[in-house]
């Protein structure tokens, strides 16, 4: 890459921040959707298969072995890559979505939705899919979680699921053993309708929300997982039917069970900054 075209994706990448707040260059009568009075868009996606479909989660959490002490939630919260592949309750899985998506009130008829994470101008731009193995009760297979009913659709199975679950995440194949990998995409219009162009910036800082919510709810149920930017947009989009346009999978999130005693073979990812002596 010649250095001109590196100093324009930077600066390109850096107007993401700074345009946010700067309407420098902006035309006076530019006008977002929302003020247009242009229709809402949905405030979440319908279900890709038929409400019928769709599988109701359960939500009796107190039933979880849930860590409850705060501070240890925080201070234990870790990125875990190391996986032992036991089985992964439903009721743990849907606590996992609850935390990072779940949907808690509406706001007017159908003008936003309440949930377990902020949002600028709770426009939740986020759908949750997954590809789940070892999730008692449920078929491997990949999954379209639905916010509005908590509820989740079967997508279909996968032969290849490790295999998918690795390419998908830029080869990254420690991933492939866990229980529960979390592909979240942006429908970018749903917070484009109210922020017009400077909706990207709050998109990124909502989905920090989205996983620190994830690394925490799987922390107190002594699972792990990891937060994963290095996502191949081309085979997690065809994976679960989207466009890579409108809607787009951008951010990803292993979860699976772990134990303390496999400590040493996680430190093992930052083996390199002994190696160069960084
Ligand atoms: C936005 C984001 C993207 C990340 N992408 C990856 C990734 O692609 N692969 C990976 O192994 N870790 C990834 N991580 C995890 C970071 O490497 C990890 O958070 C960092 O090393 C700090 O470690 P900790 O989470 O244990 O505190 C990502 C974390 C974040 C927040």
């Amino acid at each position: 890459m010649n250095e001109d075209l590196i100093r324009r994706r930077i600066l390109l990448g850096r107007s993401f921040i700074t345009k946010f707040a700067d309407d420098e260059g902006v035309d006076e009568d530019y006008e977002t959707d929302q003020n247009l009075k242009k229709p809402q868009p949905p405030l979440a996606k319908a279900p890709m298969r038929g409400p019928e479909q769709a599988l109701a989660l359960p939500v009796n959490f107190s039933e979880l072995d849930i860590d409850n002490d705060f501070l240890h939630v925080i201070n234990s919260r870790a990125s875990r890559r190391v996986y032992t592949q036991e089985p992964m309750s439903l009721l743990q899985l849907s606590f996992l979505l609850w935390c990072c998506q779940g949907v808690k009130a509406l706001r007017g008829r159908s003008y936003a939705t309440l949930r377990t994470v902020p949002s600028g101008g709770a426009r939740h731009p986020f759908e949750c899919y997954l590809a789940l193995q070892r999730v008692e009760r449920l078929a491997d297979g990949l999954y379209h979680y639905l916010p509005l009913t908590h509820a989740l659709e079967f997508l279909g199975a996968r032969d290849d699921l490790p295999e998918f679950i690795t390419n998908s995440l830029s080869g990254q194949a420690w991933a492939a053993k866990a229980n529960a990998v979390f592909y979240f995409s942006c429908v970018f219009y749903r917070a484009e309708w109210r922020y017009g162009i400077w909706a990207h910036a709050p998109v990124l800082m909502d989905s920090g929300h989205v996983t620190e919510n994830l690394y925490l709810a799987a922390t107190s149920l002594g699972l792990g997982g990891c937060a994963i930017a290095a996502v191949d947009p081309a085979a997690s989009n065809a994976a679960f039917s989207l466009d890579g346009l409108e809607e787009t999978v951008f951010y990803a999130m292993p979860v699976g069970t772990v134990r303390p005693s496999d400590k040493p073979q996680e430190d093992a990812f930052y083996a390199f900054v002994r190696e160069q002596g960084l």
